[in-house]
């Protein structure tokens, strides 16, 4: 990797309007408006933005990140008024998702006005992805811009997203032109990302801070895309069970004592990228921490049991082994590194953790981790579908 940029630093205090962060924001829209490279807080995690209608600052984006090109981005605006220019007449399920969820973590998949943005920032597709962030410092700087902003997640691809400035720095320093540190982001996890199709339908494509649930205070009917099988919301038709989809241990498999079998557990992973996904981001591994990561879902005390059990044959064999837990169970394991993301009964607590517990296990050099499931509503859906993500498809059932 190269690094050839001086990357401008700026501390901002979110909500504040002292004369050093308006100084900052204005800085920092004009490298926008420049052409440049900008990371920025949002209440998801750290985006990297660019004028989403000149190509060359979009393939900085690109570049910086090291991200496949036929991964489209999202566009970030921070005013209604922005929309006319970039996008076709939509529906009315898109106004009232819009008038409830904006600003706010869900991103809206809408069809594209032609040429209005770099080809690059659609990856060729008719449609472009729009929201509009909940977070005072990213809403002034794409104001102040006056760019529509486009904006992927700041980590270097297939890595954990930033939910940090730390995090932005580790991975992009020298390959980006500037940085907002705005302190820690809120929701921890990437925006909701949805499709409607027809009146009062509204497809899923990512799971994210806006829940199904809430979903449906707007849309008769929410439905979750296939190539999200594996973890789905319990007594919803269209969705499935980890359960169903998993590897079940100790059934196939060869043997439990020596690591999980990886015969199964690959079969899974090849089930769940087999899937084309309509959401082009969401075939790539993602999330992902260097050392192997194992989801662990059942019963509770079953999997506590067989992650002690595991994480102690590998230490046997000499392995660094990590453990991503709860605060509630964080006691009862005794691996090298042992992580809670956050609360289990508050899990959107484990949803702010989760990036920074993924980023730590690289930090200590673990090469092996176990990862313990949650339940699969509210913010866990999303929480489940990055944890899967994190594990490379490797599910095991106990
Ligand atoms: O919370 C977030 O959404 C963060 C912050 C920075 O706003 N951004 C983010 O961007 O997560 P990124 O690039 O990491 O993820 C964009 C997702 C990908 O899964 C991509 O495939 C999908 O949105 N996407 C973008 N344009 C699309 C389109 N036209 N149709 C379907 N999916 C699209
Ligand atoms: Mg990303």
């Amino acid at each position: 990797m190269t690094t050839n940029k001086m990357t401008s630093i700026w501390r901002v205090r979110p909500g504040s309007n002292d004369p050093a962060s308006r100084a900052a924001i204005a800085e920092a829209a004009q490298l926008l408006r420049e052409g440049g490279t900008v990371a920025f807080p949002t209440e998801t995690v750290y985006g990297l933005g660019a004028d989403a209608r000149r190509t060359e600052a979009v393939e900085q984006v690109f570049a910086a990140k090291g991200r496949p090109s036929d991964n489209p981005l999202i566009v970030h605006i921070a005013d209604e008024s922005q929309l006319a220019e970039l996008v076709l007449p939509y529906g009315e399920t898109e106004q009232a998702l819009m008038k409830r969820f904006w600003p706010g973590p869900l991103t809206i998949v809408l069809p594209v006005r032609p040429d209005a943005v770099s080809p690059r920032v659609t990856a060729g597709l008719d449609t472009v992805a729009i929201r509009m962030p909940q977070h005072a410092v990213a809403l002034r700087l794409i104001s102040e811009s006056g760019c529509p902003v486009a904006a992927p997640s700041a980590n270097r691809s297939g890595r954990p997203s930033p939910t940090l400035a730390e995090h932005v720095r580790e991975d992009l320093d020298g390959l980006i032109d500037g940085l907002i540190d705005g302190g820690p982001t809120g929701v921890g996890l990437e925006s909701t990302v949805v499709i409607t199709e027809g009146p009062g339908v509204v497809r899923i494509l990512r799971p994210g801070g806006v829940t199904p649930a809430m979903l449906r205070e707007v849309a008769e009917t929410v439905l979750l895309d296939e190539s999200l099988a594996g973890v789905g919301e319990d007594g919803n038709t269209t969705t499935m069970n980890n359960a169903k989809h998993a590897v079940k241990a100790g059934g196939t498999t060869e043997s439990t004592n020596n690591g999980q079998s990886s015969k199964a557990v690959n079969d899974t992973a090849n089930q769940l990228q087999a899937k084309a996904p309509r959401s082009p981001g969401m075939k790539y591994a993602h999330y992902a921490p260097q050392g192997e990561m194992v989801l662990v879902s059942g019963v509770a005390s079953a999997v506590r049991e067989y992650i002690r059990r595991e994480a102690e044959s590998a230490a046997e064999r000499g392995e660094v082994t990590g453990v991503l837990t709860y605060d509630e169970h964080q006691d009862e394991y005794a691996a090298d590194a042992v992580i809670s993301c956050g609360r289990l009964d508050q899990l959107e607590t484990a949803a702010q953790g989760l990036y920074a517990a993924l980023r730590e296990f690289d930090a200590r050099g673990v090469q092996r981790i176990w990862a313990e499931a949650c339940p699969d509503d509210g913010i866990g859906l999303a929480l489940m579908n990055r944890l899967a993500k994190a594990a490379g498809g490797r599910i095991v059932v106990v």
